[in-house]
């Protein structure tokens, strides 16, 4: 029998009702916070969307769909705006919302525990939103067409959504890798590591377009690629992966640093980078930009 996670393990993670099924989902948010945005999701924001037109200079009521800590909302989303009514950025876990209202607070700027796999949380803002963002996020929701449908609801006619999110990953086949492995397999008999569909089933682009314009929208761009991206040192890689990694807390404190140094060295062998290399990220990654008409 796993030991039980401590408490404040237990406060990390929020239980998804979805489908009558409860779903628990593991991120730490002080490791979390520790990380800057990759290089390529700076590039989706600063330039793709810029090319975009996205700064249309329109009076746009925004959404930032899984808003972490703020850090991103606040120093890529936001500037992206000339002429910003308002940015509603939402978030499921209530540690990530405490910490961008007190780190990343702006006149504009309202924050919201809300999970968006829960269309009652949400519907107070149905055909008011004019541009849609979520980072990093939509590899957490388990109906990604149902997401995309409540993305369809909450834009005005006209109004456009960008989403960056993960589709497959190293970090996930380390994950599968170690979790089967004897030597600590029966810490994990019950867990749901959240690893998205699309991974198993190698989805690319054709899928999601398929499925959003079966939902009635236009799409500007849809491209799926493997994105290597440099973190600036194995200490930061180390955080990143840990932090969304639900395996780790079920592990003993006293067997943790031991786990958490095989899990890294598998994620570095998966991904082909050597111990004196500086650590990459690769990962297999959806931007999808998309206009309700
Ligand atoms: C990897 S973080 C990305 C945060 C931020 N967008 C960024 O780029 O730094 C993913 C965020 O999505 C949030 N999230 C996951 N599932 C969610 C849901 N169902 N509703 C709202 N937020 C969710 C997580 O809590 C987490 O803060």
């Amino acid at each position: 029998m796993p030991p039980l996670p401590s408490v404040a393990v237990w406060l990390a993670m929020i239980k998804h009702n979805l489908f009558g099924l409860t779903v628990q989902m593991y991120l730490d948010a002080d490791l979390y916070d520790r990380g800057q945005p990759l290089d390529s999701v700076i590039h989706f924001l600063t330039v793709t969307l810029k090319e975009l037109n996205w700064n249309d200079g329109r009076k746009n009521v925004v959404m930032d769909v899984g808003c972490g800590p703020g850090n991103t909302t606040i120093e890529w989303i936001l500037p992206l705006f000339s002429n910003l009514d308002k940015l509603i950025a939402l978030d499921s876990l209530p540690s990530m919302i405490e910490r961008a209202t007190a780190k990343n607070c702006h006149p504009k700027v309202e924050y919201h525990i809300a999970d968006f796999n829960d269309r009652s949380a949400v519907e107070r803002w149905k055909g008011k939103i004019t541009k849609l963002i979520s980072v990093n996020c939509f590899h957490w929701f388990k109906d990604q067409e149902k997401s995309f449908q409540l993305v369809y609801d909450l834009l005005q006619t006209g109004g456009e959504a960008a989403c960056y999110f993960l589709l497959g990953s190293y970090l996930y086949d380390a994950m599968i890798q170690i979790k089967s492995d004897p030597k600590w397999k029966d810490y994990f008999e019950e867990v749901d590591m959240c690893i998205p569909e699309s991974h198993f089933n190698k989805y690319d682009s054709s899928h999601y377009r398929k499925m959003v314009e079966n939902i009635g929208f236009e799409v500007v761009l849809c491209q799926s690629e493997i994105k290597i991206n440099r973190l600036p040192s194995h200490e930061k890689a180390k955080d990143r992966f840990y932090s969304v990694c639900p395996l780790v807390p079920l592990v003993p404190e006293n067997q943790r640093e031991i786990f958490k140094e095989e899990l890294y060295q598998c994620i570095l062998e998966k991904s082909a980078t050597k111990d004196d290399e500086m650590p990459l990220h690769k990962a297999s990654t959806l931007e999808i930009v998309i206009k309700k008409t």
